[in-house]
Protein backbone atom coordinates (compact mmCIF):
# COMPACT_ATOMS: atom_id res chain seq x y z
CA UNK A 1 0.00 0.00 0.00
CA UNK A 2 2.62 2.74 -1.21
CA UNK A 3 1.68 5.96 -3.05
CA UNK A 4 2.45 6.97 -6.26
CA UNK A 5 4.04 10.05 -7.15
CA UNK A 6 0.79 11.89 -7.64
CA UNK A 7 -0.58 10.68 -5.04
CA UNK A 8 2.10 12.54 -2.95
CA UNK A 9 1.70 15.58 -4.33
CA UNK A 10 -1.42 15.61 -4.13
CA UNK A 11 -1.42 15.05 -0.64
CA UNK A 12 0.98 17.42 0.04
CA UNK A 13 -1.77 20.61 -0.47
CA UNK A 14 -3.57 19.00 2.04
CA UNK A 15 -1.22 19.26 5.17
CA UNK A 16 -1.81 21.92 7.45
CA UNK A 17 1.41 21.83 9.62
CA UNK A 18 5.04 20.74 8.65
CA UNK A 19 4.37 17.23 10.30
CA UNK A 20 2.06 14.66 8.76
CA UNK A 21 -0.64 13.53 10.38
CA UNK A 22 -0.97 10.06 12.41
CA UNK A 23 -4.33 9.02 13.27
CA UNK A 24 -5.15 6.20 15.99
CA UNK A 25 -8.26 5.29 17.08
CA UNK A 26 -8.87 2.16 19.71
CA UNK A 27 -12.40 0.58 20.61
CA UNK A 28 -13.15 0.76 24.03
CA UNK A 29 -13.61 -3.30 24.71
CA UNK A 30 -11.55 -4.75 27.06
CA UNK A 31 -8.35 -3.21 28.65
CA UNK A 32 -5.31 -2.82 27.39
CA UNK A 33 -2.40 -5.00 27.44
CA UNK A 34 0.89 -5.85 28.31
CA UNK A 35 1.32 -5.47 24.47
CA UNK A 36 0.08 -1.56 24.28
CA UNK A 37 2.32 -1.18 26.78
CA UNK A 38 4.99 -1.92 25.42
CA UNK A 39 3.76 -0.47 22.00
CA UNK A 40 3.72 3.20 24.10
CA UNK A 41 7.14 2.87 25.77
CA UNK A 42 8.68 2.28 22.38
CA UNK A 43 7.34 4.40 19.98
CA UNK A 44 4.89 7.25 21.67
CA UNK A 45 7.29 10.00 22.18
CA UNK A 46 9.68 9.40 18.90
CA UNK A 47 5.82 9.40 17.45
CA UNK A 48 4.63 12.82 18.84
CA UNK A 49 7.88 14.58 18.24
CA UNK A 50 7.61 13.40 14.33
CA UNK A 51 4.08 13.75 13.56
CA UNK A 52 0.35 15.80 14.90
CA UNK A 53 -0.66 12.60 16.75
CA UNK A 54 -4.42 12.05 17.08
CA UNK A 55 -5.85 9.47 19.53
CA UNK A 56 -9.38 8.52 19.95
CA UNK A 57 -11.57 6.50 21.82
CA UNK A 58 -13.98 4.42 19.74
CA UNK A 59 -17.30 4.20 21.23
CA UNK A 60 -19.32 4.40 18.76
CA UNK A 61 -17.69 1.28 16.78
CA UNK A 62 -18.30 -0.19 20.56
CA UNK A 63 -21.76 -0.16 20.08
CA UNK A 64 -21.56 -2.57 17.22
CA UNK A 65 -21.60 -5.42 19.78
CA UNK A 66 -23.83 -5.17 22.88
CA UNK A 67 -22.54 -3.38 25.63
CA UNK A 68 -23.68 -2.73 28.78
CA UNK A 69 -24.54 0.93 28.82
CA UNK A 70 -23.12 1.68 32.82
CA UNK A 71 -20.05 -0.27 31.71
CA UNK A 72 -19.46 1.38 28.28
CA UNK A 73 -19.72 4.80 30.27
CA UNK A 74 -17.32 3.53 32.73
CA UNK A 75 -14.94 2.09 30.25
CA UNK A 76 -14.88 5.22 28.22
CA UNK A 77 -13.01 6.61 31.16
CA UNK A 78 -11.05 3.90 31.78
CA UNK A 79 -9.29 3.73 28.68
CA UNK A 80 -8.61 7.60 28.62
CA UNK A 81 -7.10 7.07 31.97
CA UNK A 82 -5.37 4.26 30.89
CA UNK A 83 -3.68 6.11 27.87
CA UNK A 84 -2.61 8.74 30.12
CA UNK A 85 -1.28 6.21 32.86
CA UNK A 86 0.61 4.84 30.04
CA UNK A 87 2.06 8.13 29.47
CA UNK A 88 0.38 9.24 26.71
CA UNK A 89 0.59 13.12 26.89
CA UNK A 90 -2.57 15.13 26.23
CA UNK A 91 -0.77 18.55 25.24
CA UNK A 92 2.04 17.12 22.88
CA UNK A 93 -0.86 15.13 21.75
CA UNK A 94 -4.63 15.02 20.21
CA UNK A 95 -6.77 12.64 22.43
CA UNK A 96 -10.73 12.52 22.13
CA UNK A 97 -13.92 10.61 22.05
CA UNK A 98 -15.42 9.60 18.69
CA UNK A 99 -18.81 10.46 19.89
CA UNK A 100 -17.87 14.32 21.05
CA UNK A 101 -17.29 15.05 17.49
CA UNK A 102 -20.61 14.34 15.80
CA UNK A 103 -18.92 15.02 12.16
CA UNK A 104 -17.88 11.30 12.26
CA UNK A 105 -21.13 10.28 12.27
CA UNK A 106 -22.06 12.90 9.73
CA UNK A 107 -19.17 11.74 6.95
CA UNK A 108 -19.98 8.52 7.67
CA UNK A 109 -23.64 8.81 6.44
CA UNK A 110 -22.19 10.78 3.27
CA UNK A 111 -20.13 7.92 2.95
CA UNK A 112 -22.07 4.69 3.51
CA UNK A 113 -24.42 6.77 0.26
CA UNK A 114 -21.22 6.14 -1.92
CA UNK A 115 -19.69 2.43 -0.77
CA UNK A 116 -21.52 0.01 -2.54
CA UNK A 117 -22.95 -3.24 -0.86
CA UNK A 118 -20.83 -5.52 -2.59
CA UNK A 119 -17.52 -3.92 -1.09
CA UNK A 120 -18.89 -4.40 2.52
CA UNK A 121 -20.00 -7.78 1.85
CA UNK A 122 -16.08 -8.39 1.14
CA UNK A 123 -14.69 -8.17 4.93
CA UNK A 124 -13.86 -10.80 6.59
CA UNK A 125 -13.97 -8.51 10.12
CA UNK A 126 -17.85 -8.26 9.87
CA UNK A 127 -18.13 -12.52 8.52
CA UNK A 128 -16.01 -13.24 11.50
CA UNK A 129 -18.07 -10.83 13.76
CA UNK A 130 -21.85 -11.86 12.40
CA UNK A 131 -20.59 -15.41 12.69
CA UNK A 132 -19.61 -14.53 16.96
CA UNK A 133 -22.75 -12.71 17.19
CA UNK A 134 -25.53 -14.46 15.39
CA UNK A 135 -28.43 -12.78 17.19
CA UNK A 136 -27.21 -9.43 16.84
CA UNK A 137 -26.12 -9.16 13.31
CA UNK A 138 -27.10 -5.29 12.79
CA UNK A 139 -26.88 -3.08 10.17
CA UNK A 140 -23.89 -1.27 12.67
CA UNK A 141 -22.02 -4.36 12.83
CA UNK A 142 -22.32 -4.41 8.49
CA UNK A 143 -21.23 0.04 8.00
CA UNK A 144 -18.39 -0.19 11.10
CA UNK A 145 -15.63 0.47 7.84
CA UNK A 146 -17.21 3.31 6.44
CA UNK A 147 -17.18 5.15 9.97
CA UNK A 148 -13.88 4.07 10.23
CA UNK A 149 -13.52 5.31 7.07
CA UNK A 150 -15.02 8.79 8.14
CA UNK A 151 -12.32 8.52 11.28
CA UNK A 152 -9.60 8.99 9.49
CA UNK A 153 -10.86 11.07 6.17
CA UNK A 154 -12.09 14.09 9.08
CA UNK A 155 -8.74 14.66 10.15
CA UNK A 156 -6.58 14.31 6.85
CA UNK A 157 -4.70 11.51 8.39
CA UNK A 158 -1.31 10.36 6.27
CA UNK A 159 -0.80 7.31 8.25
CA UNK A 160 -2.83 4.65 10.40
CA UNK A 161 -1.37 2.22 12.80
CA UNK A 162 -3.39 -1.12 11.91
CA UNK A 163 -3.37 -4.59 12.75
CA UNK A 164 -3.48 -7.19 9.87
CA UNK A 165 -7.39 -7.29 11.35
CA UNK A 166 -7.81 -3.81 10.31
CA UNK A 167 -5.88 -3.46 6.68
CA UNK A 168 -9.14 -4.61 4.88
CA UNK A 169 -10.68 -1.43 6.39
CA UNK A 170 -7.82 0.96 5.56
CA UNK A 171 -7.75 -0.36 2.19
CA UNK A 172 -11.92 0.44 2.04
CA UNK A 173 -11.03 3.67 2.86
CA UNK A 174 -9.04 4.10 0.35
CA UNK A 175 -11.51 3.12 -2.67
CA UNK A 176 -14.05 4.94 -0.35
CA UNK A 177 -11.80 8.23 -1.24
CA UNK A 178 -12.20 6.66 -5.19
CA UNK A 179 -15.73 6.94 -4.83
CA UNK A 180 -16.37 10.06 -3.78
CA UNK A 181 -13.90 11.71 -6.04
CA UNK A 182 -15.82 10.03 -9.11
CA UNK A 183 -18.62 12.20 -8.00
CA UNK A 184 -17.40 15.11 -6.80
CA UNK A 185 -13.65 15.66 -7.91
CA UNK A 186 -10.90 15.95 -5.86
CA UNK A 187 -10.09 18.16 -2.62
CA UNK A 188 -11.55 16.78 0.15
CA UNK A 189 -9.40 14.16 1.25
CA UNK A 190 -5.89 12.82 1.52
CA UNK A 191 -5.07 9.60 0.73
CA UNK A 192 -4.41 7.35 4.06
CA UNK A 193 -1.44 5.03 4.29
CA UNK A 194 -0.92 1.91 7.11
CA UNK A 195 1.80 3.06 9.02
CA UNK A 196 4.97 0.81 8.97
CA UNK A 197 7.25 2.34 11.08
CA UNK A 198 9.04 0.43 13.35
CA UNK A 199 6.38 -0.73 16.32
CA UNK A 200 8.74 -2.70 18.09
CA UNK A 201 8.39 -6.23 19.23
CA UNK A 202 5.12 -8.18 18.99
CA UNK A 203 3.96 -9.53 21.71
CA UNK A 204 1.72 -12.91 21.78
CA UNK A 205 -0.93 -13.94 23.11
CA UNK A 206 0.31 -15.87 26.42
CA UNK A 207 -2.51 -19.01 25.91
CA UNK A 208 -2.24 -19.32 22.39
CA UNK A 209 1.48 -17.61 20.85
CA UNK A 210 1.46 -17.86 17.46
CA UNK A 211 -1.79 -15.05 17.71
CA UNK A 212 -0.96 -11.46 19.36
CA UNK A 213 -1.80 -9.80 22.36
CA UNK A 214 -5.23 -8.36 22.23
CA UNK A 215 -7.25 -6.40 24.60
CA UNK A 216 -10.38 -8.18 23.35
CA UNK A 217 -9.33 -11.55 23.62
CA UNK A 218 -12.67 -13.75 25.01
CA UNK A 219 -10.10 -15.51 27.03
CA UNK A 220 -8.73 -12.97 29.87
CA UNK A 221 -5.58 -15.65 30.62
CA UNK A 222 -4.64 -14.58 26.98
CA UNK A 223 -3.26 -11.15 27.91
CA UNK A 224 -1.95 -9.30 31.07
CA UNK A 225 -3.98 -5.98 31.18
CA UNK A 226 -2.00 -2.57 32.28
CA UNK A 227 -4.13 -2.76 35.67
CA UNK A 228 -4.70 -6.07 36.20
CA UNK A 229 -3.98 -6.63 40.40
CA UNK A 230 -0.26 -8.26 41.22
CA UNK A 231 -2.24 -11.91 42.04
CA UNK A 232 -4.22 -12.06 38.68
CA UNK A 233 -0.17 -10.96 36.33
CA UNK A 234 1.37 -13.46 38.31
CA UNK A 235 -1.34 -16.47 37.95
CA UNK A 236 -1.40 -15.46 34.17
CA UNK A 237 2.14 -15.49 33.43
CA UNK A 238 2.84 -18.90 35.50
CA UNK A 239 -0.02 -20.59 33.34
CA UNK A 240 1.37 -19.64 30.03
CA UNK A 241 1.81 -22.01 28.13
CA UNK A 242 5.59 -23.53 26.97
CA UNK A 243 6.59 -26.48 25.24
CA UNK A 244 7.27 -30.12 27.13
CA UNK A 245 11.54 -29.11 26.74
CA UNK A 246 13.33 -28.00 29.55
CA UNK A 247 16.01 -25.76 28.25
CA UNK A 248 15.92 -22.04 28.06
CA UNK A 249 16.94 -21.00 24.78
CA UNK A 250 15.13 -18.20 22.15
CA UNK A 251 13.75 -20.59 19.77
CA UNK A 252 10.49 -18.59 18.47
CA UNK A 253 9.61 -21.30 15.37
CA UNK A 254 9.64 -24.12 18.03
CA UNK A 255 9.27 -22.58 21.31
CA UNK A 256 7.18 -20.25 20.60
CA UNK A 257 5.42 -19.54 24.14
CA UNK A 258 8.75 -19.84 25.62
CA UNK A 259 10.18 -17.24 23.05
CA UNK A 260 7.06 -14.79 24.18
CA UNK A 261 8.09 -14.74 27.30
CA UNK A 262 12.04 -14.14 27.28
CA UNK A 263 10.92 -11.22 24.52
CA UNK A 264 9.00 -9.62 27.35
CA UNK A 265 11.69 -10.42 29.77
CA UNK A 266 13.56 -9.06 27.41
CA UNK A 267 11.85 -5.26 26.57
CA UNK A 268 10.84 -4.87 30.20
CA UNK A 269 15.10 -5.50 31.59
CA UNK A 270 16.97 -4.32 28.61
CA UNK A 271 18.25 -7.86 28.64
CA UNK A 272 19.42 -9.42 25.29
CA UNK A 273 17.61 -12.96 24.82
CA UNK A 274 20.88 -14.51 24.74
CA UNK A 275 22.17 -12.85 28.09
CA UNK A 276 18.78 -14.59 29.20
CA UNK A 277 19.67 -17.94 28.24
CA UNK A 278 23.09 -18.01 29.73
CA UNK A 279 21.54 -16.21 33.09
CA UNK A 280 18.86 -19.07 32.86
CA UNK A 281 21.89 -22.06 31.77
CA UNK A 282 20.37 -25.30 34.16
CA UNK A 283 16.90 -23.67 35.19
CA UNK A 284 14.24 -24.42 34.51
CA UNK A 285 10.83 -22.57 33.12
CA UNK A 286 9.18 -22.14 36.14
CA UNK A 287 12.19 -19.71 37.27
CA UNK A 288 11.99 -17.71 34.66
CA UNK A 289 8.33 -17.33 34.98
CA UNK A 290 8.57 -16.59 38.75
CA UNK A 291 10.94 -13.96 37.52
CA UNK A 292 9.08 -12.39 35.19
CA UNK A 293 6.14 -12.42 36.95
CA UNK A 294 8.02 -10.58 39.10
CA UNK A 295 9.28 -8.37 37.08
CA UNK A 296 5.90 -7.12 34.93
CA UNK A 297 4.26 -6.47 38.18
CA UNK A 298 6.93 -4.12 39.55
CA UNK A 299 6.77 -2.82 35.92
CA UNK A 300 3.49 -2.27 35.82
CA UNK A 301 2.99 -0.77 39.86
CA UNK A 302 3.63 2.27 38.88
CA UNK A 303 0.62 2.04 35.81
CA UNK A 304 -1.39 1.01 37.95
CA UNK A 305 -1.15 3.52 40.88
CA UNK A 306 -1.29 6.26 38.17
CA UNK A 307 -3.94 5.10 36.68
CA UNK A 308 -5.99 4.70 40.07
CA UNK A 309 -4.74 8.01 40.80
CA UNK A 310 -6.44 9.48 37.53
CA UNK A 311 -10.09 7.42 38.10
CA UNK A 312 -10.13 9.43 41.14
CA UNK A 313 -10.00 12.78 39.31
CA UNK A 314 -12.89 12.67 36.87
CA UNK A 315 -12.48 16.73 37.01
CA UNK A 316 -9.25 16.09 35.22
CA UNK A 317 -10.67 13.48 32.85
CA UNK A 318 -12.86 15.76 31.93
CA UNK A 319 -10.73 18.67 30.94
CA UNK A 320 -8.60 16.45 28.84
CA UNK A 321 -11.98 15.13 27.24
CA UNK A 322 -13.35 18.66 26.77
CA UNK A 323 -9.68 20.02 25.45
CA UNK A 324 -9.12 17.24 23.04
CA UNK A 325 -12.38 17.68 21.67
CA UNK A 326 -12.15 21.42 20.98
CA UNK A 327 -8.79 20.55 19.40
CA UNK A 328 -10.20 17.87 17.29
CA UNK A 329 -13.67 19.31 16.40
CA UNK A 330 -11.56 22.16 14.38
CA UNK A 331 -9.88 19.72 11.56
CA UNK A 332 -13.30 17.53 11.56
CA UNK A 333 -15.10 20.78 10.62
CA UNK A 334 -12.77 21.89 8.01
CA UNK A 335 -13.12 18.84 6.12
CA UNK A 336 -17.03 18.18 6.04
CA UNK A 337 -17.32 21.97 5.66
CA UNK A 338 -15.64 21.12 2.24
CA UNK A 339 -17.76 17.66 1.71
CA UNK A 340 -20.97 19.31 2.50
CA UNK A 341 -20.18 22.18 -0.14
CA UNK A 342 -19.47 19.84 -2.85
CA UNK A 343 -21.82 17.43 -1.95
CA UNK A 344 -24.68 19.90 -3.30
CA UNK A 345 -26.08 20.18 1.18
CA UNK A 346 -27.54 23.49 1.58
CA UNK A 347 -25.65 25.05 4.62
CA UNK A 348 -27.85 26.20 7.27
CA UNK A 349 -28.40 30.00 6.76
CA UNK A 350 -27.47 30.94 10.09
CA UNK A 351 -24.29 28.90 9.77
CA UNK A 352 -23.23 29.75 6.39
N1 LIG B 1 -11.55 -0.59 14.20
C1 LIG B 1 -10.38 -0.30 14.96
C2 LIG B 1 -10.01 -1.47 15.84
O1 LIG B 1 -10.86 -2.23 16.22
C3 LIG B 1 -10.58 0.92 15.81
C4 LIG B 1 -10.79 2.12 14.95
C5 LIG B 1 -11.96 2.78 14.74
C6 LIG B 1 -9.79 2.76 14.19
N2 LIG B 1 -11.76 3.81 13.90
C7 LIG B 1 -10.45 3.84 13.52
C8 LIG B 1 -8.42 2.56 14.00
C9 LIG B 1 -9.75 4.68 12.68
C10 LIG B 1 -7.74 3.41 13.17
C11 LIG B 1 -8.40 4.46 12.50
O2 LIG B 1 -8.88 -1.63 16.16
Amino acid sequence: MTLSNRDKVRNKNYTLSMKKTILSGSTVTGDLTLGNYIGAINNWKKLQEDYDCLYFLADLHALTVEQNPKILNQRTYSFLAQYLALGLDPQKNVMFVQSHIHEHTELAWILTCLTPMGYLNRMTQFKEKSEKHVKNINAGLYTYPVLMAADILLYQADVVPVGEDQRQHLELCRDIVGFFENRYGPGCFKLPEAYVGKMGARIMSLQDPEKKMSKSDDNDKNFVSIIDDAKKIEKKIKSATTDSGTEIKYDPENKAGLANLMTIYSVLSGKSTTQLEEDYVGKMYGHLKVDLADLVVETLRPVKKNYDDLMKNMDYLDQVMVDGADRAQLKAQETLKKVYEVTGLVRHPKKR
